[in-house]
C-alpha cells in the first residue's frame, strides 16, 4: 500500500509518499480501507523540530506514518475480535498510521459513522468534536460570559465559536487573518478581532474567559483582558510552540482560574465527548468546515498551510 512517512523530524518536506507492506490485523485490531485521513495541528508538532514544546511530544520511533484519525470502511478483524463492524464505515482514532491507504484501528475506539453525516464531517467531529466539547464543558459557559476563542477559523476554534454562541455567551472570536475572520463571522462571533496586530488586545475590551491555544505572548495578553466575578482560562494547547508564560503570580494577581483540558491526558472522556460532537453534527447544530481536502501525496503541503497559517477549519488527506 501508499503511506506517507517520515524518516527524520524537520520541515513538512520531511513527509513522503512511499510504498509499504500492507497491515494485519492482530488480537483487537479492525483493517480499514482508509478514505479520509484527519490533520491534526498535533501531527505538525510532532513532524517538527519541535523547539520549546519538544517536552510534551511523545516518543515517536522512526520511521513513522502519522495521522492519528480515520475514516473508512472496515475490511476485516484481526484474531478474537468482534467482526460486527466488517463492512461498515466507521471513524477511529489511531495511534499513528492515519496518512496511509490502511490503517490498523483499535477494534473497542471505532464508531460507525451516522446517517446523515459523509466521512470528511464525521472525522472532523472526532478529535477537534470531542475536544471542542471538551474544552466548553470545562469552561462551563453561561449567558452572562464573554469569551474568548483564539485560533477562532482553525478546526477546534470554528467548532468552539459555535459552541460558545450556542451556549449564550457573547463571543469575542481571535485570528490570524480575514478568511479566518470570516469563518468565525459565519457561525455569530459577535465581535472579531484580527490578534496578528499590534493593539489587538486594546479592541477586545474585558472578557470573562479565554479559551487558551496559542501559548507565548498572546497568552500573557489574553491574561489581562480577564475581568468580572468569575474570570477563567480554558487552557488546550500552544500552537505557537512556546507554552503560555505567565506565572501563578499572575493567575492569582488577575484572580483567574486556569483549567488545563487534555483530551490525551483524560481519554476516559473521550466516549462521551465523541457521541455528543457527532450527535450535534447529526443534528445540524455544529458544523465543522471542511477547509482543504488533498491527496496523499500532497501530506507535505497541507502540513504547510498549518505552518503558514493559510489552513482553515479541517483539512483532510484522501488516498
Ligand atoms: N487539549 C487537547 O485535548 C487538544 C486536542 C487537540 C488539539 N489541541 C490543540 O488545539 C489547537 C488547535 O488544534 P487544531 O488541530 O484544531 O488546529 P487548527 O486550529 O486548525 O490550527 C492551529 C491554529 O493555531 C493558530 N496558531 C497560532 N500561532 C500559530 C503559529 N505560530 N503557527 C501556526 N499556527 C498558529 C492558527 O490560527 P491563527 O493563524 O488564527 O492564529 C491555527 O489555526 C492546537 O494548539 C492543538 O495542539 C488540544
Amino acid at each position: 500500500m501508499k503511506a506517507v512517512r517520515h524518516h527524520r523530524f524537520g520541515p513538512p518536506e520531511v513527509l513522503v509518499l512511499e510504498e509499504v507492506p500492507d497491515p494485519a490485523p492482530g488480537p483487537g485490531q479492525l483493517l480499514v480501507r482508509v478514505a479520509a485521513a484527519g490533520i491534526n495541528y498535533a501531527d505538525v508538532l510532532m513532524r517538527g523540530d519541535a523547539g520549546p514544546s519538544a517536552r510534551f511530544r511523545p516518543v515517536i520511533e522512526l520511521p513513522v506514518t502519522p495521522g492519528l484519525e480515520v475514516a473508512g470502511t472496515v475490511l476485516s478483524a484481526g484474531p478474537d475480535t468482534d467482526t460486527a463492524l466488517v463492512g461498515r464505515k466507521v471513524t477511529a482514532f489511531v495511534p499513528n498510521g492515519g496518512y496511509a491507504e490502511l490503517a490498523l484501528v483499535p477494534a473497542a475506539g471505532a464508531v460507525p459513522v451516522p446517517e446523515g453525516l459523509d466521512d470528511n464531517r464525521a472525522l472532523a467531529l472526532l478529535s477537534q468534536g470531542a475536544t471542542a466539547v471538551g474544552v466548553i464543558d470545562a469552561a462551563a459557559l453561561t449567558a452572562e460570559d464573554t469569551v474568548l476563542v483564539e485560533a477562532a477559523g482553525g478546526g477546534i476554534g470554528s467548532l468552539l465559536v459555535q459552541l460558545a454562541v450556542a451556549a449564550g455567551a457573547t463571543v469575542v472570536a481571535a485570528a490570524s487573518s480575514e478568511a479566518k475572520l470570516d469563518v468565525a463571522r459565519r457561525f455569530g462571533a459577535h465581535r472579531v478581532v484580527n490578534y496578528s496586530e499590534a493593539d489587538w488586545a486594546g479592541q477586545v475590551g474585558p472578557v470573562t474567559v479565554v479559551l487558551e491555544t496559542v501559548g507565548g505572548k498572546t497568552a500573557t495578553e489574553a491574561l489581562q483582558l480577564l475581568s468580572g466575578p468569575r474570570p477563567r482560562i480554558v487552557l488546550y494547547g500552544f500552537a505557537s510552540g512556546t507554552p503560555a508564560e505567565y506565572t501563578a503570580a499572575d493567575l492569582f494577581a488577575a484572580g483567574a482560574t486556569l483549567i488545563p483540558f487534555s483530551l490525551g491526558r483524560n481519554p476516559e472522556l473521550l466516549p462521551d465527548l465523541n457521541r455528543r460532537a457527532l450527535d450535534l453534527g447529526t443534528a445540524g447544530r455544529l458544523s465543522p468546515v471542511i477547509g482543504d481536502v488533498r491527496p496523499l501525496a500532497e501530506a507535505a503541503a497541507a502540513h504547510r498551510s498549518f505552518e503558514d497559517r493559510t489552513a482553515v477549519g479541517k483539512i483532510i488527506l484522501t488516498p
